[in-house]
C-alpha cells in the first residue's frame, strides 16, 4: 500500500463490480440488465425547473440543511405521515450522502451495526470506514426480514440496525408486521434504526410501510435519484430526531456543504410530479420477467424496486454464470459483491421490453446449458 494512503481505507474494496465493468467494456452490444437506475429519463418539469433555476442565478452555495422550498415542502409531506413525531429534516447529496452522514454521525469505532445479507454494497464498506463492525444477518434463501434473527443479533456493542425496504439487490419488500417488530426490537434495545427508504415509490404490491410509523426516533433515508430518475443531481433527504439531525449538519457544513443548489429546485417540481405511470411499467415488467424465469430459476419475487436475484445454476456459484452470461453479451451482476455468498446474482429490470425479452431468452438458454 503507498505510503500515504490511510489503513481504514484497507478495511474494503470495490474489486468485484471493477471486475465486471472490466469485462462489460469488452462487449460491443450487451444485453445490459446490470444498471441500478431508472431506463426513463427525468421528467420535462423537472428539468425545465431546474434550467430556469439556473438561467435566474439560483447558482450558489445553498443553506446547508438545503433551500427552504423544498426543505418545508419534504417536512410537510414528514409531517401528514408521521403525525405527533417531532422530526426534523434536511436536504442531503443523494441517499448516499444521507446513508454517509448516518454513518458518520453514529458510528463509533468497534460499535455493530446490523442488516441483512444480502445488502447495499455501501453497507458494509460505510461501516467499515467508520472504524465499525457489520454485522450481517443472512436472509437466504427468501431474503425476508425476519425480526427474531435481528434480535439474535443484537449484543451490547450494537449501534444501529439498517433496513432497506424495497432492497437492493433483491427487490424484497419487508412485511408491515416484519417492520413494526423491528422497529420495536430497537426500541427496546436502544438502538438506532436506520431505514433506507431509497425504492419507496417502487413498490408493487399493496402500500409502502415505514418502520418510523411505529418508532419516533428511526431515522429516514431517502431521495429522488431512483423516483425521478435524477441520480446524477444528487438529492437525497433525511428525517429523524432533531439531535441526530442537528450532528449530521454539523458534518455536512463540513464536507458536502449542500445538494446543488439547481438540482434542488428540480426537485421542489419532482414532489408535484407523479410517477405513477412509470411504476405501473415497472410493475409489468417485474411481472414479465417473473413470469419468464420462475421455471427456470430459483427466484423469490420481488415486491419492490427493480431487481431479481435468482440462484445460479445447480452449484455453479453466481461469479461464474456471470462470466458465462457476459461471454455471451448479457451484462449482469454477480451476487457475491452484494453478500458473502456467491450462489446468486442480480439482473435489473430498468430496461427497455425488447431487452427484457432479449435478456430472458439468453437466461433460459443458459439455464438449460
Ligand atoms: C439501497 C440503496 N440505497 C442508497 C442508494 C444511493 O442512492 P443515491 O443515488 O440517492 O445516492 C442506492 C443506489 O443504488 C441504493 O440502491
Amino acid at each position: 500500500m503507498h505510503p500515504w494512503i490511510a489503513e481504514r481505507t484497507a478495511s474494503f474494496d470495490s474489486s468485484g463490480i471493477r471486475r465486471v465493468f472490466d469485462l462489460a467494456a469488452k462487449l460491443k452490444d450487451p444485453i445490459n440488465l446490470s444498471i441500478g437506475q431508472p431506463d426513463f429519463d427525468v421528467p420535462d418539469e423537472i428539468k425545465d425547473a431546474t434550467i430556469e433555476a439556473i438561467r435566474s442565478g439560483r447558482n450558489a452555495y445553498s443553506p446547508t440543511q438545503g433551500i427552504a422550498p423544498l426543505r418545508d415542502a419534504v417536512l410537510a409531506e414528514v409531517n401528514e405521515k408521521y403525525p405527533g413525531q417531532d422530526r426534523d429534516v434536511f436536504i442531503s447529496s443523494g441517499t448516499s450522502g444521507g446513508l454517509v452522514l448516518s454513518m458518520l454521525s453514529m458510528v463509533n469505532p468497534g460499535d455493530e451495526v446490523i442488516f441483512l445479507d444480502p445488502y447495499f454494497v455501501m453497507y458494509p464498506a460505510l461501516v467499515r470506514l467508520c472504524g465499525g463492525v457489520p454485522v450481517m444477518v443472512d436472509s437466504y434463501p427468501d431474503f425476508r426480514l425476519d425480526p427474531e434473527k435481528i434480535e439474535a443479533a443484537i449484543t451490547p456493542k450494537t449501534k444501529m440496525v439498517l433496513v432497506n425496504s424495497p432492497a437492493n439487490p433483491t427487490g424484497v419488500t419487508a412485511t408491515e408486521a416484519d417492520l413494526k417488530a423491528v422497529a420495536a426490537i430497537a426500541a427496546k434495545h436502544n438502538v438506532a434504526l436506520l431505514s433506507d427508504e431509497i425504492y419507496s415509490r417502487f413498490f408493487y404490491d399493496g402500500d409502502f410501510y415505514s418502520p418510523a410509523s411505529d418508532n419516533p426516533d428511526a431515522i429516514v433515508i431517502d431521495g429522488f435519484s431512483k423516483s425521478h430518475a435524477m441520480t446524477g443531481w444528487r438529492v437525497g433527504y433525511v428525517h429523524g430526531p432533531r439531535e441526530v439531525i442537528a450532528t449530521m449538519l454539523k458534518i455536512q457544513q463540513y464536507s458536502f456543504v449542500c445538494s446543488p443548489q439547481p438540482a434542488q429546485w428540480g426537485a421542489l417540481r419532482a414532489m408535484e410530479v407523479s410517477m405513477k405511470a412509470n411504476v405501473d411499467e415497472y410493475r409489468k415488467k417485474r411481472d414479465y420477467l417473473v413470469e419468464q424465469l420462475s421455471p427456470h430459476y430459483e427466484l423469490t419475487s420481488p415486491g419492490g424496486a427493480f431487481y431479481l436475484f435468482p440462484k445460479a445454476p445447480g452449484n455453479e456459484g453466481g461469479a461464474a454464470f456471470v462470466e458465462r452470461a457476459i461471454s455471451q453479451g448479457l451484462l449482469i451482476i454477480p451476487g457475491n459483491i452484494f453478500s458473502q455468498k456467491d450462489s446468486h446474482f442480480r439482473i435489473s429490470f430498468a430496461a427497455s421490453d425488447e431487452t427484457l425479452r432479449r435478456g430472458a431468452e439468453l437466461l433460459i438458454k443458459l439455464a438449460k446449458a
